[in-house]
């Protein structure tokens, strides 16, 4: 039987860092949530951890790469089949490497922008027909203040020319700038039709999590996170609160983030994109294309 009564949200990449204070501040709001994670091992460890201070919480595990379209393609069909209201869709999953090797995803799409602009776009298709279904839906995409400045460059979306000058760090931020601006196009063509989803988008900040350990840093680099944590960057828990404000409190197109000095932390609350990403045009085209990379393993632009 499907579950009905609850609000669920959805949250990739639950197992650690932001994910996991973002998971406990939704279960402590009443919301069912459902770990879409990689890592089934450290998500039930994470879930154990919840379950113990949160003996009321309910909390699923399903396995998902958010870098894979048929892994992401599968886990649409379990959570189809499984529950019958997304309340939030939480794009978190995320990845940083401070090297300058160009890496690809299983679909073979430069590694950035698979996992924070491809990946979310398929799975919010994907759980379309749901998240139409439930009133009030919400989806959440998660951004960095590295997008600020960090436009993409449309005819070479994936940075196939020059990568190892830019490195990943510059393709991080043109990843998160391409969601932003993914996110504005799609609050758009959604009220445009109709559909009833409010399209937010958050970021946290910074906070030392795993992603910068995960992504092979220099010594000095590794220094210079050690020194971060301990003046300038936010709890994994105080970053968490801007897409938790999006989940429960937000309208269709704003975007939350600490406000703070530069935006690094504070307190949740609205904040400012790059001007850029609103441009029409660069949005209709980010959508042609994302559409176009996603019909390669799947079809479900035609369910939009
Ligand atoms: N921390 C910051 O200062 C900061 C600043 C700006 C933006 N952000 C964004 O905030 C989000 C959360 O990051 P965090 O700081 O909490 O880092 P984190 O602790 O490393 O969490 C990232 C999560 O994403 C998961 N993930 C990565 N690739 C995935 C994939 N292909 N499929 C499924 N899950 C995947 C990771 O899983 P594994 O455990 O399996 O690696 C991990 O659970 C990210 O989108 C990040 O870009 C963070």
């Amino acid at each position: 039987m499907k579950t009905t009564e609850q609000k669920i949200a959805i949250v990739t990449g639950a197992n650690g860092g932001i994910g996991k204070n973002y998971t406990r501040m939704m279960i402590e709001d009443g919301f069912r949530v459902v770990m879409a994670v990689r890592n089934e091992k450290a998500a039930q460890r994470v879930k154990d951890e919840l379950v113990q201070s949160h003996p009321q919480a309910n909390i699923d595990i399903l396995k998902v790469d958010m870098g894979d379209l048929s892994s992401i393609e599968a886990f649409s069909d379990v959570i189809k089949g499984t529950y019958s209201r997304i309340d939030v869709l939480a794009h978190n999953a995320g990845v940083y490497f401070f090297d300058n090797e160009r890496r690809e995803s299983a679909d073979g799409i430069e590694l950035n922008l698979a996992v924070h602009f491809v990946g979310p776009y398929a799975l919010t298709m994907h759980l379309l027909p749901l998240l139409k279904e439930t009133i009030g839906s919400r989806v959440i995409t998660m951004s960095s203040t590295e997008h600020h400045g960090a436009q993409v460059s449309l005819n070479d979306l994936q940075m196939e020319e020059g990568f190892e000058n830019k490195g990943n760090v510059v393709a991080y931020a043109r990843s998160k700038w391409a969601a932003l601006a993914l996110s504005h196009a799609m609050k758009r063509q959604f009220e445009n039709e109709g559909l009833g989803v409010s399209i937010l988008a958050a970021h946290p900040g910074v906070s030392i999590t795993g992603i910068q350990h995960k992504g092979n840093p220099t010594l000095m680099q590794r220094a210079a996170i050690w020194i971060f944590g301990k003046t300038l960057a936010a709890s994994p828990s105080q970053a968490a609160k801007p897409m938790y404000m999006a989940s429960t409190v937000g309208k269709s197109g704003e975007f939350y983030g600490p406000t703070g000095f530069k935006e690094m932390k504070g307190e949740a609350g609205i904040v400012q994109p790059d001007i850029a990403t609103f441009n029409e045009s660069t949005g209709q085209n980010l959508l042609s294309q994302v559409a176009e990379l996603i019909d390669v393993k799947c079809n479900v632009a035609a369910e939009f």
